[in-house]
């Protein structure tokens, strides 16, 4: 009841604000129930870059916060807890990119919009794991190599499917890099009837066991689209709500009960709620660092997604 109440006065404070709650699919299932729009950093990226509102609430992590700011500088952007951050956004800074460009003079850095602002203001172009093998593809034939940062396992699952070459950055999600294919063989030996759909960001020898490698919306339009009546899940918990609601005669399987983002679920109701009363943490990139990182997004989307 008292959760009720909350989710009601979080409604009115958005309308007072003139403000539009954007949510993860990792958040905590009540944040993604009352949320204006739920997606994937492609998805929310394009929808901070187009939302006629005053506010952004952004439920999610702080390089998502940010790109809504270089998107939409006009507008105030609540990350109701500033400390969701991102570990693998974190393994890579401008220093890092600047290495990487005297390795490979030719090249064109592709930077993972998991980034912080000031690195992907040194990078030539976005991609999320919804668009990554396009974007890539899209660079001009005269670029080589395409060097991308900072998560070795979606730039090596992007080698395998372009024709061109691909140099990375040794970087990782921590909460995806963690499996194994042991670990992916013991959860398919539990279900033998059920397919197993993964996340980019799991490593290569986990999505050579993969049927289907997408991004967390696209785990959606799979998990519809399968005859499948049982699916393994290869990424964070947080897309099992919507897929159960979704598809309430199908059976979904974490790969692993432990596989949870703690800044993806650190936001609460209450957070969102105080943030719409104080108007506080608010994330505002500046404008030196915005004007060359929205360069990048803006690059990025221009292409479609995979
Ligand atoms: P998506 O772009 O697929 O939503 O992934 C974001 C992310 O942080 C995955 O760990
Ligand atoms: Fe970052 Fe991994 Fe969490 Fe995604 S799941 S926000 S990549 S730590």
């Amino acid at each position: 009841m008292a959760m009720e109440s909350l989710k009601r006065e979080i409604r009115q404070l958005l309308l007072e604000r003139r403000a539009v709650m954007l949510a993860h699919n990792y958040q905590r299932d009540e944040i993604q129930e009352i949320a204006d729009h739920t997606g994937d950093s492609l998805g929310l990226s394009q929808i901070a870059a187009e939302a006629d509102a005053d506010v952004i609430v952004f439920c999610g992590v702080h390089f998502m916060a940010e790109s809504a700011s270089i998107l939409s500088p006009e507008k105030t952007i609540l990350l109701p807890r500033m400390e969701a951050g991102c570990p693998m956004a974190d393994m890579i800074t401008p220093d890092g990119v600047r290495e990487m460009r005297e390795r490979y003079p030719g090249g064109a850095v592709v930077a993972y919009v998991n980034t912080s602002a000031a690195v992907k203001a040194v990078s030539d172009v976005c991609c999320t794991s919804g668009n990554a093998v396009n974007v890539v593809m899209s660079l001009p034939a005269d670029v080589e190599p395409a060097i991308m940062i900072p998560d070795q396992n979606l730039a090596k699952y992007v080698a395998d499917q372009v024709d061109r070459e691909v140099v990375w950055w040794d970087g990782y999600c921590p909460i995806h890099h963690q499996y194994t294919a042991q670990d992916v063989l013991e959860v398919k030996r539990a279900h033998p009837d059920a397919v197993f759909a993964a996340h980019p960001e799991c490593r290569p020898e986990v999505l050579a066991l993969a049927d289907h490698i997408t991004s967390t919306s696209g785990m959606y339009t799979f998990a519809r689209d399968t005859d499948a009546k049982v699916i393994i899940v290869g990424t964070e918990q947080g897309v099992l709500y919507r897929m159960r609601k979704e598809n309430p005669a199908k059976t979904f399987i974490p790969l692993s009960e432990d596989m949870i983002c703690p800044n993806m679920k650190i936001t609460t109701l209450e957070d969102v709620r105080d943030a719409l009363v104080t108007m506080e943490p608010v994330v505002k990139v500046p404008e030196e660092i915005r004007v060359k990182a929205v360069k990048a997004l803006e690059r990025m989307l221009a292409v479609p997604r995979d």
